[in-house]
């Protein structure tokens, strides 16, 4: 194991009947408080307005911002951010996914920043203070709901970029899995796949000793496998919806990555994508993943029979330790396929013309990748092989 420092200060509630704690857990920031939310799916299924409710109940003096986007564009982090200056916001509370989330991770920096919050988007600037914000997840997937990261598009550059300070944990986060019943389908399995990929980036790398969080990541990668087919069938089965949830929450709250060294290429080549064809980020890492996997093996062959073995439970006997390696793959694809996951760039209509444009965006910071360092021609590769 490598040498690492461990924090985590966001206060978690999860369960049923969780949403009262923000009774207790706002009104000591003060009363002004900017609600965020998204495209409208808490007001279709009610959410809205039970957080109005507790908030009328604690007397908050209630601003808020709608229409956040899937893949949430600096512009709507601009307006959150004028919102908060102009009215003396004191706290945010975020309803909704990762975006929803994430925008608001922006605008607490960007509140208490003299210029443009891209500066720190974009590494030219470090944060020194945010507006305190909690959250009240929907969706699960990204684990933004507990941890310091965020991701922002700037739509009219077509840049986004993962960024993060320890000012932006969340406070607190409600997770009540009734709160996610009406995720559709292939939200869902968007989902599905970004927690899978997120516990692949911490799992795939070669620092020596790690029995416990190998033990951890494949845990969350067969519970996920096993439940994922029950959800599809029934978007309102409580206990998948539960189990999903936590291991959203658990594959990138900074757990697995306690003593290890994560490759995290794969999330870098899909928000490229991401930010050129705004493309769901799971279905762009379902699409991604296995063609990465297959580009990196040689470097690891070993980490991927493993995987194979205790993740899919392929039988080694009578196979070379390539052959295995690649049969895991083989089976992660069309465990994907069987959920209804995209497999091809050309199922989101992306073609072969913009490629060298993706790989020159997802190159700007250089080569990338621990399990196996990425070149610009490792980028393409992966690309034509994803089309
Ligand atoms: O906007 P609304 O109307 O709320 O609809 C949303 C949106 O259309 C809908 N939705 C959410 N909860 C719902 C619901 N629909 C019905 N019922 C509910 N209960 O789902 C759609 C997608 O929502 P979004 O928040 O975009 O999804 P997700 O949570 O997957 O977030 C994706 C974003 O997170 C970033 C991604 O790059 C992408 O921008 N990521 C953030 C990370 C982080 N902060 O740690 C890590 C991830 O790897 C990821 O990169
Ligand atoms: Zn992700």
């Amino acid at each position: 194991m490598n040498t690492f420092a461990y924090y985590n200060p966001t206060r978690l509630f999860f369960g049923k009947d969780t949403l009262d704690h923000l009774l207790t857990h706002i009104p000591s920031y003060g009363k002004k408080v900017l609600l965020v939310y998204g495209g409208g799916s808490i007001k279709r299924n009610g959410i809205y307005d039970r957080v109005i409710s507790l908030l009328t109940r604690q007397n908050a003096e209630v601003h808020e911002l709608s229409g956040v986007e899937p893949n949430p564009r600096l512009s709507t982090v601009h307006k959150g951010v004028q919102l908060c200056q102009k009215q003396g916001i004191q706290f945010i509370l975020a309803v909704g996914g990762g975006s929803v989330i994430d925008c608001v991770k922006a605008i607490a920096i960007g509140a208490k920043y003299d210029g443009d919050v891209w500066d720190i988007i974009t590494r030219k600037a470090t944060a020194q203070d945010a507006l305190p914000f909690g959250t009240v997840l929907t969706l699960a997937a990204t684990g933004s709901e507990m941890n310091s990261g965020s991701v922002i598009t700037n739509w009219e550059t077509q840049e986004k970029y993962g960024w993060g300070s320890p000012l932006v944990f969340p406070k607190f986060s409600i997770l009540n899995p009734e709160f996610t019943f009406s995720v559709p389908k292939d939200q869902t399995v968007y989902g599905m796949v970004d927690i899978m990929s997120h516990v692949f980036e911490q799992y795939f790398h070669h620092t020596g000793n790690s029995p416990v969080q190998d033990g951890f990541c494949e845990t969350i990668l067969r519970v996920v496998i096993a439940t994922a087919p029950k959800l599809v069938d029934n978007l309102e089965q409580f206990e998948a919806r539960e189990t999903i949830l936590y291991s959203g929450t658990m594959a990138l709250n900074g757990t697995l990555a306690m003593g290890v060294r994560g490759d995290w290429a794969t999330h870098n080549i899909e928000h490229a994508v991401s930010a050129v064809y705004d493309i769901p980020h799971g279905g762009g890492l379902a699409i991604l993943f296995p063609n990465w996997m297959e580009h990196v093996l040689d470097s690891g062959v070993s980490r991927f029979k493993q995987f194979a073995i205790n993740v899919f439970g392929i039988d080694p006997a009578g196979k070379s330790d390539r052959e295995t390696a690649l049969e895991g793959i083989r089976a992660l694809r069309s465990f994907w396929s069987s959920i209804g996951a995209p497999s091809r760039l050309a199922d989101y209509g992306i073609g072969d013309d913009k490629l060298e444009l993706m790989a020159d965006k997802a190159m700007v910071y250089g080569p990338f990748g621990n399990f196996k360092s990425l070149q610009r021609e490792d980028v393409l590769a992966i690309y034509r092989k994803s089309l």
